[in-house]
């Protein structure tokens, strides 16, 4: 058998791990979390998860775990053993891990995929979907209403030390949402919104992907298929965009345009048009893309994923330490 080679960690990563075990101490008592991935050296989770830790001073460590494909299986079946508390699931494994888990959570059985992976008390395996929470959290943190407002600790908390950013003041109401992709990234936001009581048009290149999404969130939330009866609808990109866009509150891109820097493609016809006071996100997290750019020049609100990114973490923190999650500390620890 070939060795066991995790790929290598970034030397900010290194940094960030070595500055927070100088701050917090790791002992026979320190609960383990992390994260399993192939690679994982881009991912800003450990440096989130271990200020909230050291936030809240919590004798717990997050630590990025590199698993070759063919050790998956070992690994997640080793972690009850090892003690963990819990994991996060990252690219490629968040749906082949489905099969390894005992049980999932509606929302991590319609998306198809987990991020978390929650161990109780007798070593079973609970997977999670937390970024189908984590994105309707974020739009309530920038003052967005939804028809359904979803349960929400991060939120509902108000206390500003241990609580979400502060809400922006505007209310942005939101029925109505235009929704761009069908792939992995889209399950969520479709479901997400979808179970908000939010109508949602699904715009893709490839139709038949925008079809298939639509018939089963229809099916997974009850809906009749029809957009009579409030369900999705599947729209071919870009021509449906000129039509859908005008009534659309909320524009979201989960395509894997912007994903490559500002060299890719928009997910969007430079030839229509934002309102003032729409709400466009795009769940590409690196800062202003393209995208929010133009959108924001025609006086839209643009949201980037960074806030879905701290809000799904977050909801992963509290479902391993049962406490709320200082959510300000971990989107400062992954801005910038
Ligand atoms: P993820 O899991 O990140 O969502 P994915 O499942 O590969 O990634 O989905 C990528 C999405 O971006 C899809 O909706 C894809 O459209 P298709 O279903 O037609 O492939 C969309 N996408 C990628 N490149 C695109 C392009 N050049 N133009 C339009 N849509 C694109």
């Amino acid at each position: 058998m070939d060795a066991i080679v995790n790929a290598p960690v970034s030397s900010d990563e290194h940094r960030a791990l070595g500055q927070d075990r100088l701050r917090g101490s790791i002992d026979g008592h320190t609960r383990l979390v992390g994260v399993i991935g192939w690679p994982v050296s881009h991912t800003r989770s450990p440096a989130m998860h271990n200020a909230a830790f050291i936030a809240l001073g919590l004798n717990y460590v997050y630590v990025p775990m590199a698993v070759r494909p063919d050790l998956l299986q070992a690994a997640i079946g080793g972690l009850a053993a090892l003690g963990f508390v819990g994991v996060n699931v990252t690219v490629p494994y968040k749906e082949a891990v489905l099969s390894l888990l005992h049980e999932l959570t509606p929302a991590a059985r319609f998306v198809g995929a987990a991020n978390t992976i929650a161990i109780r008390a007798d070593g079973s395996l609970l997977g999670h979907n937390t970024d189908v929470d984590g994105f309707t959290d974020d739009l309530m943190s920038h003052g967005v209403s939804l028809p359904l407002q979803p349960a929400s600790p991060a939120l509902s908390r108000g206390a500003p030390a241990a609580g979400g950013p502060s809400r922006d003041p505007s209310d942005h109401s939101v029925k109505r949402a235009l929704l761009l992709g069908a792939g992995g990234a889209a399950r969520a936001v479709a479901y997400a919104l979808a179970h908000a009581g939010v109508h949602v048009a699904v715009v893709n290149r490839t139709t038949e992907k925008a079809e298939a999404l639509c018939r089963s969130v229809a099916t997974s939330l009850g809906f009749a298929n029809s957009p009579a009866a409030g369900g999705p609808t599947a729209h071919h990109f870009p021509e449906a965009l000129s039509e859908l866009a005008p009534a659309a509150d909320l524009i979201v891109n989960a395509t894997s345009l912007g994903l490559n820097g500002p060299g890719d493609a928009l997910p969007w016809d430079r030839s229509v048009p934002f309102r003032a006071g729409q709400i466009v996100y795009d769940l590409v997290y690196t800062g202003q893309t393209p995208f929010l750019q133009l959108a924001a020049a025609h006086g839209a609100k643009a949201i980037s994923g960074l806030g879905m990114l701290a809000y799904q973490g977050a909801r992963a923190f509290e479902l391993w330490t049962g406490q709320p999650a200082p959510v300000d500390v971990m989107l400062a620890a992954i801005s910038g």
